[in-house]
């Protein structure tokens, strides 16, 4: 932890010492990984599917380009990579989480995708890369996880190329108050007990519900963007702002 560095943090709705934090999510992930792409199709009936479609399309990467898919998770934004950057591009999954690469490393072999991604277990706050290296950076649903965000973005925002972009991709907060309504009674009474049946583990989906409820709002988080060297910085809602995409610039 850097000099400094606040003592206590949020692990959902908790608060606990800023060293444990990274733990709490470990044991979140190593306890859902095995199940996890089950469940992102149950719980979000699909949708998921549409925000990393529309998160790759606003990434746009050529061949020949270097990705960098961080907090990638079981791989879904690093095989459509692969596939686009072509055999002169690369692709990083990067990771802190052990189960989880090795889920999304077991399934892109399955389907064939080998050769131009590399998987590297790594923590977002200091990314173990050269300056100026990727073209394209995304997070997706994986910044919330992170204890230390604005540390994350900087070592993001190092590693970039001049003309490169970053796309995070996360859960924000819903624009209508019916919406909001819908999606508390939806997280915090259905979510938790779908966990339970699917995973057997209520905690994990309590900790998702709380985790989401206590991450920065758009306007907030294009500020820490902004703060952390960012240009042009931007967002999308979609499905009225339960999930938004920001996108921003290092030149
Ligand atoms: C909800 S999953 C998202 C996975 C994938 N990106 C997706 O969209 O399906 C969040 C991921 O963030 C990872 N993560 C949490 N904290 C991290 C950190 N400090 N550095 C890198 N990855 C982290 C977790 O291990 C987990 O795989």
């Amino acid at each position: 932890m850097s000099e400094g560095a606040p003592k206590s943090t949020h692990f959902g709705y908790k608060t606990v010492e800023t060293e444990q934090k990274a733990d709490l999510v470990a044991d979140v992930f190593h306890s859902v990984a095995a199940k996890y792409d089950i469940m992102n199709d149950v719980m979000s009936f699909g949708i998921h599917r549409f925000w990393k479609r529309f998160t790759i399309e606003t990434a746009a990467p050529r061949p020949g380009m270097h990705v960098l898919d961080l907090a990638g998770g079981t791989g879904d934004l690093t095989a459509k990579f692969s596939d686009l950057v072509g055999p002169t591009g690369k692709v990083v999954l990067a990771d802190i989480n052990d189960s989880m690469l090795k889920v999304g490393r077991a399934k892109l072999r399955d389907r064939g995708i080998v050769g131009n991604v590399n998987y590297v277990q790594a923590n977002a706050e200091a990314l173990p890369f050269p300056d100026n290296y990727f073209d394209i950076i995304t997070i997706a649903f994986g910044l919330r996880n992170v204890t230390d965000k604005d540390a994350a973005l900087r070592s993001m925002q190092r590693v970039l190329k001049p003309g490169g972009k970053l796309l995070v991709l996360e859960f924000s907060k819903p624009q209508h108050e019916v919406m909001r309504k819908i999606y508390d009674t939806y997280s915090f009474k259905i979510l938790p007990k779908m966990g339970q049946m699917i995973t057997d583990d209520a905690d994990s989906y309590e900790y998702l519900a709380e985790s989401i409820r206590m991450h920065p709002d758009q306007e907030t988080l294009k500020q820490m963007m902004c703060d952390a060297g960012f240009e042009q910085v931007d967002y999308t809602n979609m499905t009225d702002g339960i999930v938004a995409l920001h996108r921003g610039y290092k030149f």
